[in-house]
This record gives C-alpha cells, sequence and structure tokens, in this order.
C-alpha cells in the first residue's frame, strides 16, 4: 500500500507546529502503526532529515504511552484498541493519514506528537494508592471479595493512563481516568479506608490541573482502548460528595465548600 501521511511537526513547546506531507510507500497491511512511522522516520534518517518524534513503550496495548491522533480520532480507526495495536489493514492504498498530538490544554506537546502528560501523574500521586502494614503477604483467601465488585474493579484497573480519554473529550476533562482510578481501589476492601478522602483528594487535583469539566458528552467512552464504562464517572462522583464530608478542611476549601 501506499499512503500519504500528514504529521504534526512541532520542534519544541513554544515553537509555532505545521503539518508536514511524507510518502509511506509499500507499506504491509501486517505493519502495526508504529512500525510504519518507524520506517519512515528511517527514511527521514537516511535523508539526513528529523524524524518525527512519537511516544511509545509496550508496543502491546499495556503502557498507555502511544497515544495519537488518527484522522480525529484518538488511537485511530478501531475501537478498544491502543495506537500501538493500530494496523495498517485498517487503511486502504492511496488514503491520507492526518497525524497530531493529543489536543488538550491540559497536554502541552513537547515535540511533534509528544505530549506531556504529567497531569495524569499528579492525580495519582494525590490518592491513587492504599495504606497497608507491610509484612508477610497474607493468605489469598483470607479477603473475600464478591465477584461483582472484583470484575467492576478489574474492568477499572484496565485504564492504562493514555490520555486518549482527554483528547477526545470537547472540554478535556479528566474525569473518566480519574474515575477509572478511583472505582479500582475504591471497589476493593483493600481500598475501603482511605476510599472517600481518596475520591476528593484526587478530584481536587483533577480541577487544579488543566483539565475541563465532565458535561457527559460521552466521547471518552467511545475512544477508550480500554472500553471503559462512564458509569465509573458516577462511582466517583458518590465518593467525591462523601469525601468532601469526611476529608480535610483544605479539601473542602479546595472543593468550594468554604
Ligand atoms: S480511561 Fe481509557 S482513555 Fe482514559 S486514560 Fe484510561 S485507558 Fe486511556
Ligand atoms: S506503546 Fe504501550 S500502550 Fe501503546
Amino acid at each position: 500500500m501506499n499512503l500519504t501521511l500528514h504529521v504534526w511537526r512541532q520542534p519544541g513547546p513554544d515553537a509555532k507546529g505545521a503539518f508536514a506531507e511524507y510518502a509511506a510507500t509499500d507499506v504491509s497491511p501486517e505493519m502495526s502503526f508504529l512500525e510504519m512511522l518507524d520506517v519512515v522516520n528511517e527514511t527521514l534518517i537516511a535523508k539526513g532529515e528529523s524524524p518525527i518524534a512519537f511516544d511509545h513503550d509496550c508496543r502491546e496495548g499495556i503502557c498507555g504511552m502511544c497515544g495519537v491522533m488518527i484522522n480525529g480520532v484518538a488511537h485511530g480507526p478501531m475501537k478498544g484498541t491502543a495506537t500501538c495495536q493500530l494496523h495498517m489493514r485498517s487503511f486502504k492504498d492511496g488514503d491520507s493519514v492526518w497525524i497530531e498530538p493529543w489536543r488538550s490544554r491540559a497536554f502541552p506537546v513537547l515535540r511533534d506528537l509528544v505530549v506531556d502528560r504529567s497531569a495524569l501523574d499528579r492525580i495519582i500521586a494525590a490518592g491513587g494508592y492504599i495504606s497497608v502494614n507491610t509484612g508477610s503477604a497474607q493468605e489469598a483467601n483470607s479477603l473475600p471479595v464478591p465477584k461483582r465488585d472484583a470484575d467492576l474493579s478489574m474492568d477499572a484497573a484496565s485504564c492504562i493512563g493514555c490520555g486518549a480519554c482527554v483528547a477526545a473529550c470537547p472540554n478535556g476533562s479528566a474525569s473518566l481516568f480519574t474515575a477509572a482510578k478511583i472505582s479500582h481501589l475504591g471497589l476493593l476492601p483493600q481500598g475501603q479506608a482511605e476510599r472517600y478522602r481518596r475520591a476528593a483528594r484526587m478530584v481536587v487535583q483533577m480541577d487544579a490541573e488543566a483539565f475541563g469539566h465532565c458535561t457527559l458528552f460521552g466521547e471518552c467512552q467511545e475512544a477508550c482502548p480500554k472500553e471503559i464504562s462512564i458509569d465509573t464517572i458516577s462511582r466517583m462522583n458518590r465518593d467525591f460528595m462523601k469525601g468532601v464530608v469526611v476529608g480535610t478542611g483544605a479539601e473542602r476549601k479546595s472543593a468550594g465548600e468554604g
């Protein structure tokens, strides 16, 4: 297959960006999208040009590093698929493919397709953990977990922190990400001790970053490569309200409770 790529090139955070056109030739339908970019980069390097910068690590849909907008859709045309899991068989010979970084105020572009997603890390640091007494591992069956809670928690835990939900949201909201992280701990017995305080702290941190508010467009759920449900956002909102009641004065103040 031969494709025409229109790739966002931006040398640095403060530089002006623009689309550059590249020909991707002899592309195998079996190549992954990132392998196709690797081949284009080899051609650019051979010509003495700067390769296209893009993030990636695991290349198997688990690290969350690789997201880009492909023809205006976060992670491209395949539902439930991260960019690294997308294959060129999803495109046709002669296609034009527009490739851009995540577009969101909270994710400033660092270079080309690479954005700074550290705002998500700060939400996790605000409460995405449990406090436990360390020691030898306890017997696995000593803490029974209802099957439904285990399943819902596992679904939420599949969030890879890619940020597609933010990029797809017209408001640039990080609610699906934050709700997934709050849900996966809040549904388990080990996460109960800090459940409501955790929700308050993480939502307050989310609001302190440059994310927008959730108005239930639902685009996040459609873009999510792990198909995480917006039901988690209802759980986050409920836990947040309780967290504001049981939380510290500082959390109440940040949450607008005076
Ligand atoms: S909720 Fe889905 S889209 Fe958002 S960061 Fe997690 S995996 Fe990515
Ligand atoms: S490179 Fe790890 S999820 Fe895509």
